[in-house]
């Protein structure tokens, strides 16, 4: 149920990264948001979140802040993933999210200053200073009951 928003967002944010960290801040900030609406069907809402955001609108619902507290303490690099119900039949699904190098550019601690200037956009910006193999934070899924 996550597998397309993450593939979708990989080939966007591969794709251009191809023309430079600073364009592909473009593509980030108006791709990822519109591929999760699409990725939405048949009660499923998707979403990425973390406990360091860049956009404040991804900020994590309250199911997802013990989630992202527990994961923190799991290896790094490890398949880590949970279901929570959420009551009234509701369940929500995440996965972890590692950093890895292609991530740098954009999460890292020395980004470039082209790539501060084209991040200005997030005046709050929390999600940079990260090191290879640490959490990023999670991709979710809320699900209706059918
Ligand atoms: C080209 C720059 C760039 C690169 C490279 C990049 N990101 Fe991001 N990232 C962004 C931008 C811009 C946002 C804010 C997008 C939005 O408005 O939802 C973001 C947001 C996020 C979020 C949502 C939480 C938040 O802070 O708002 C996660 C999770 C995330 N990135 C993980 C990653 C991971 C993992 C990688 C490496 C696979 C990565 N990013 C690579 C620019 C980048």
């Amino acid at each position: 149920m996550l597998a397309p928003f993450k593939a979708s967002l990989k080939e966007a944010l591969l794709g251009a990264l191809k023309d430079g960290p600073e364009k592909a801040v473009e593509v980030c900030a108006s791709a990822a948001p519109s591929l999760a609406r699409s990725a939405a069907k048949d009660g499923v809402t998707v979403g990425r979140t973390s406990s360091k955001l860049r956009n404040p609108d991804n900020a994590p619902k309250a199911w997802l802040g013990p989630v992202l507290a527990e994961f923190e303490k799991a290896p790094s690099g490890s398949e880590t993933k949970k279901t929570v119900p959420l009551g009234g039949g509701r369940y929500g699904y995440a996965e972890a999210i590692w950093i890895q190098a292609p991530c740098l550019a954009c999460h890292g601690a020395a980004v470039a200053p082209s790539v501060k200037a084209a991040l200005s956009r997030y005046p709050k910006d929390a999600a940079t200073g990260y090191a290879l193999g640490e959490l990023r934070g999670v991709f979710y899924a809320e699900i209706e009951p059918r």
